[in-house]
């Protein structure tokens, strides 16, 4: 299924059903300050949300608006994420973090902070990303690629990849209505359409744009409820060394 990205709407369209509820809500948005979170809270302001970015640098935080709170804070705070979600209607989480050998948990300990609040506060939708590297490859396509995924999961970026695997665990027995993003290579290409699909979907990289377009599109669609959603823009293509020094070497 391939969607072209969202262009912001008029804030006071009318939607069918429960849609209007969610388009009037307030979004949290975690890893705001990101390429993809700046991306997405420009995009979840353009279609009428009030919205909530939390980040750990406000002061470096770019966009300005009258339906935003730049909330400075640490995602992996007890505190923090109880106040923020108690103050919220749904939840996309952005965060992310460099490649290390060192130990990783800021996926799983924003995951058990988020689930834990939206549970005492009675919150329902929750939108995380993850990674396409935590696909299990299929026994299709070249074996350079293959052995390229491989390294990067069981190795260069294993400790990242691995406490991500934690949350989406603990995501998925959440009980919440959850939906587990995992997009392939990002960019900072323009957005030119996504495709999604269950589990796997063509293409090795993906436009943050595009991502953030598709990541609000969840807010008004079940499609992908208590389900991993696969993300990718067709066609588009990077160099695999432009890929290595801006992404994975990139902090
Ligand atoms: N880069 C890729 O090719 C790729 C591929 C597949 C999936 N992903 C995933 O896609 C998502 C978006 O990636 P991205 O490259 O656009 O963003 P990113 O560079 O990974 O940045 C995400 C933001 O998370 C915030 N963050 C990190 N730890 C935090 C904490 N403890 N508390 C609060 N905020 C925290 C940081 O903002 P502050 O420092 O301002 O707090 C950071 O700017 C991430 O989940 C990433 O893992 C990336």
């Amino acid at each position: 299924m391939t969607a072209r990205s969202a262009e912001p709407d008029a804030a006071d369209a009318e939607l069918p059903g429960h849609r209007v509820e969610l388009r009037h809500a307030r979004l949290l948005v975690l890893g705001a300050n990101g390429p993809t979170g700046r991306h997405l809270v420009r995009q979840a302001l353009g279609r009428g949300y009030r919205t909530h970015a939390l980040t750990r640098h406000p002061e470096t935080f770019p966009i300005h608006h009258d339906r935003l709170d730049v909330i400075a804070g640490d995602a992996t705070d007890e505190s923090t994420i109880d106040a923020v979600v108690a103050d919220s209607d749904a939840v996309v989480c952005t965060i992310g973090t460099s490649f290390t050998r060192h130990p990783v948990r800021v996926y799983s300990a924003t995951a058990h902070q988020l689930v834990e609040a939206m549970r005492r506060h009675d919150k329902r939708r929750l939108v995380v990303v993850t990674s396409a590297s935590l696909t299990p490859s299929d026994q299709s396509g070249r074996t350079v690629g293959k052995a390229c995924r491989s390294l990067m999961r069981n190795y260069v970026g294993k400790t990242v990849y691995d406490d991500m695997a934690e949350m989406e665990a603990l995501v998925s027995v959440s009980g919440l209505d959850w939906t587990i993003v995992r997009p392939p290579g990002l960019t900072d290409e323009a957005g030119a359409g996504y495709a999604v699909e269950e589990t796997e979907v063509k293409g090795g990289f993906c436009s943050r744009e595009d991502l953030a377009a598709m990541l609000l599109d969840q807010l008004q669609d079940d499609r992908f409820l208590r389900k991993v959603a696969a993300v990718a823009t067709p066609g588009l293509r990077v160099g695999a060394l432009h890929m290595l020094r801006h992404e994975v070497l990139k902090r």
